[in-house]
């Protein structure tokens, strides 16, 4: 969506701030032992606190109200009664809700406890390319160099990105134009951020797979060639200088 009006500001801000405090939250909650679905329950009491709704949920009839992936699943991973955290996992937590009318967006990936497994480079790497793919877009800005940004960062760090996961635009739904804000050089994109309009903006940065594909339960994804992947996302609107960034509270920079 683009912005033309305070409330529309004002309600992108409540919506953000459900996303980005119940992400925060859910992330200090996990522990060794619990399930998942454990953790989503948590997160939905959160979000309905608020009186949001869990976006995939009622856009996607996605069974759960987070996506909460382990280890080598990369996404959409289903909260379930059967799978248990434990100590070195690498956890991603995606929130995303609607709230009267206004929707948000953001992921964290981190390492639940004693990092015995090495994955911390790997989330320290997605976390700084995030950082510094959201401090180059602004207004006028090619979508695609920002893909570049991403991608030249990845490679940086000896990783990969993810070619068939991008981040979006949203504000009035989950996702909307621009549909597709990649993490590489998209020739073919010759689209530019423009001022006023909400994008999610996600890096999907991997250790051997560029590609994913989905596994039997019809959620979860996984990477073609296996391996490890960290996603970091926020929901900013774009400006003339530094954008917004409406889920600055879930933290997922400290
Ligand atoms: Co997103
Ligand atoms: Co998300």
């Amino acid at each position: 969506m683009s912005i033309t009006r305070e409330a529309e500001l004002i309600g992108m801000k409540k919506a953000s701030e459900a996303v980005a405090l119940t992400l925060k939250a859910m992330t200090n909650y996990a522990q060794p032992g619990m399930t998942t679905k454990q953790l989503d329950s948590y997160g939905a009491k959160i979000l309905s606190g608020f009186g949001a709704k869990s976006a995939p949920k009622i856009s996607y009839g996605f069974p759960g109200w987070t996506c909460i992936s382990l280890n080598q699943e990369f996404c959409h991973g289903i909260p379930s009664n059967s799978r248990i955290l434990k100590e070195g996992d690498l956890i991603n937590i995606d929130v995303s809700a609607e709230l009267e009318g206004f929707w948000s967006d953001n992921g964290n990936s981190f390492v639940l406890g004693e990092d015995i497994h090495q994955h911390q480079k790997l989330i320290e790497t997605s976390r700084q390319i995030l950082y510094k793919a959201i401090n180059n877009i602004k207004g006028g800005v090619r979508i695609s160099d920002i893909g570049h940004l991403i991608e030249t960062e990845a490679k940086k760090g000896g990783y990969k990105v993810i070619k068939d996961l991008t981040g979006h635009g949203i504000g009035r739904s989950l996702h909307e134009e621009p549909r597709e804000i990649a993490n590489y050089r998209d020739r073919s994109n010759l689209t530019r951020f423009k001022k006023n309009s909400v994008v999610a903006i996600e890096t999907f940065i991997s250790t051997i797979s560029t590609y994913t594909e989905t596994l039997n339960d019809g959620w979860t994804l996984v990477g073609t060639k296996g391996g490890f992947m960290a996603q970091h996302e926020h929901t900013i609107v774009v400006t003339d200088s530094t954008p917004i960034i409406l889920t600055e509270m879930n933290e997922i920079w400290n």
